[in-house]
């Protein structure tokens, strides 16, 4: 599927980018918070970045690999081994094993290049690999290694054989989605997007979209592209003023309209999500007819009535679901979506009433529909626990010099 991704810096007025003052005076808010959470500003000299990576990621068994290796493992970037292309270059994938480092699994890998004339550069690498490198959860996609020599940048992460769920749900040959599979799709996104807002420093993901959810060969859903993550607001802050980015469709309006970011700004991405899990259409079609283009705004008025409800349901379910797992879904896209961004509900409230919505029920359901689509079966997820989390970020971070740097200012 071809889904083009708008940047909306792109076609927003100038007047809605933020003048480096207010950015400034954000960093050096920053630079005086007591939290570990290093920002870009921290990063900004070239000679050093790879020792106070490297430094900083000890312990987190992020792996650094040379351009050359990462050459060899995806038989010199091949067309046989691309597995897709966005704003930050070609995806390859590969294959490590400890021959390449010891301690490395033998396992299949993607390597992200990026494209030096691409939408996206060294900012967005390296935001993706100190947040990958601190956080880690079963539904964010895992972090292998990165590479940073010369003028490569390369991220090399844990291989998702399903590919994402742009993919899986709008590619036209591919086999309809269950509405379980969809259902704890669903439930694996709530689950990472909340472990991003309710982490100990809070972040907000910015471009959540199908494209961006990866899912494993068990339809287990895991969050990628971290690029444009931003630490959410701090102390007295309501919110973060930043320069709009994200893509055309999944953006909040007041986000769009302001460029003031908040965790709810996520949430109402992830509702243009559920909306797509629910009708099986992208968030925004320009081939259909001018009303029904914008997803939202065709989608949200029918939510409330289950006979409209019934009527935008996607027809490749061809009526196999369940209705009343349907409402449900549909009114808590429905608050997800809502004009007003504290009338939305957080992201731990969306995972609670996905959970209630019977995750019992998914997991058999899932057991059933893994036997019809005829897959192996799943290798279970690492999962870290929350406190354990906490203890990576301030380990791993305590002893960076740029932490030392920012304790000191
Ligand atoms: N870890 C991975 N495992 C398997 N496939 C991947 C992995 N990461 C990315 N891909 C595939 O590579 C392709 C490009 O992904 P990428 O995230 O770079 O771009 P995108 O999400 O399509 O666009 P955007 O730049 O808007 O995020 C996607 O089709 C995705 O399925
Ligand atoms: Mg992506």
């Amino acid at each position: 599927m071809t889904f083009k991704k708008c940047k909306w810096q792109a076609f927003l007025p100038s007047c809605f980018k933020v003048d480096e003052t207010t950015l400034k005076s954000n960093n050096e808010q920053k630079k005086q918070s007591s939290s570990p959470r290093l920002s870009w500003s921290d990063w900004s000299s070239n000679s050093t970045i790879s020792e106070d990576l490297s430094i900083t990621l000890a312990g987190s068994n992020i792996h650094v690999f040379t351009h050359q290796e990462l050459k060899m493992i995806t038989h010199n970037f091949s067309s046989s081994n691309f597995l897709g292309e966005g704003g930050f270059g070609p995806v390859y994938k590969g294959f490590v094993d400890d021959k390449l480092r010891p301690g490395l699994n033998a396992r299949p890998v993607a390597v992200k290049v990026l494209d030096l004339d691409g939408t996206q550069g060294h900012r967005e690498w390296l935001t993706e690999v100190i947040l990958l490198g601190e956080l880690r959860h079963s539904n964010l996609v895992k972090l292998i290694g990165y590479c940073c020599e010369e003028d490569h940048r390369h991220l090399v992460y844990e291989y998702m054989p399903r590919g994402s769920l742009e993919n899986q749900l709008f590619r036209r040959f591919s086999i309809s989605l269950s509405w379980s599979i969809r259902m704890n799709i669903a439930l694996g996104a709530a689950k990472g997007l909340a472990s991003l807002h309710e982490a100990e420093k809070q972040v907000i993901f910015r471009d959540f979209k199908a494209s961006n959810i990866l899912l494993d060969s068990d339809y287990t859903a895991k969050l990628s592209d971290f690029g444009l993550a931003k630490d959410g607001p701090e102390g007295d802050q309501t919110h973060v003023t930043t320069r709009v980015m994200g893509t055309h469709g999944y953006a909040a309006p007041e986000y769009i309209m302001t460029g003031h970011l908040t965790a709810a700004s996520d949430v109402f991405s992830y509702g243009v999500v559920l909306l797509e899990l629910l009708t099986g259409r992208t968030s925004v079609d320009k081939n259909r007819p001018h009303r029904e283009q914008n997803l939202v705004e065709w989608a949200r008025p029918q939510l409330k009535d289950p006979r409209k409800l019934r009527r935008i349901m996607d027809p490749r379910l061809d009526g196999m679901y369940s209705e009343i797992g349907a409402q449900k879904a549909a009114e808590l896209a429905y608050h997800c979506l809502s004009h007003t961004a504290k009338c939305r509900p957080s992201m731990r409230d969306v995972e609670s009433t996905k959970n209630e919505n019977g995750q019992c029920h998914l997991k058999n359901k899932l057991h059933q529909d893994n036997k019809i689509h005829g897959i192996s079966s799943p290798n279970s997820p690492r999962i870290y626990s929350d406190s354990a989390l906490e203890q990576r970020f301030i380990r791993g971070l305590k002893s960076s010099p740029a932490h030392q740097r920012l304790q000191r200012a």
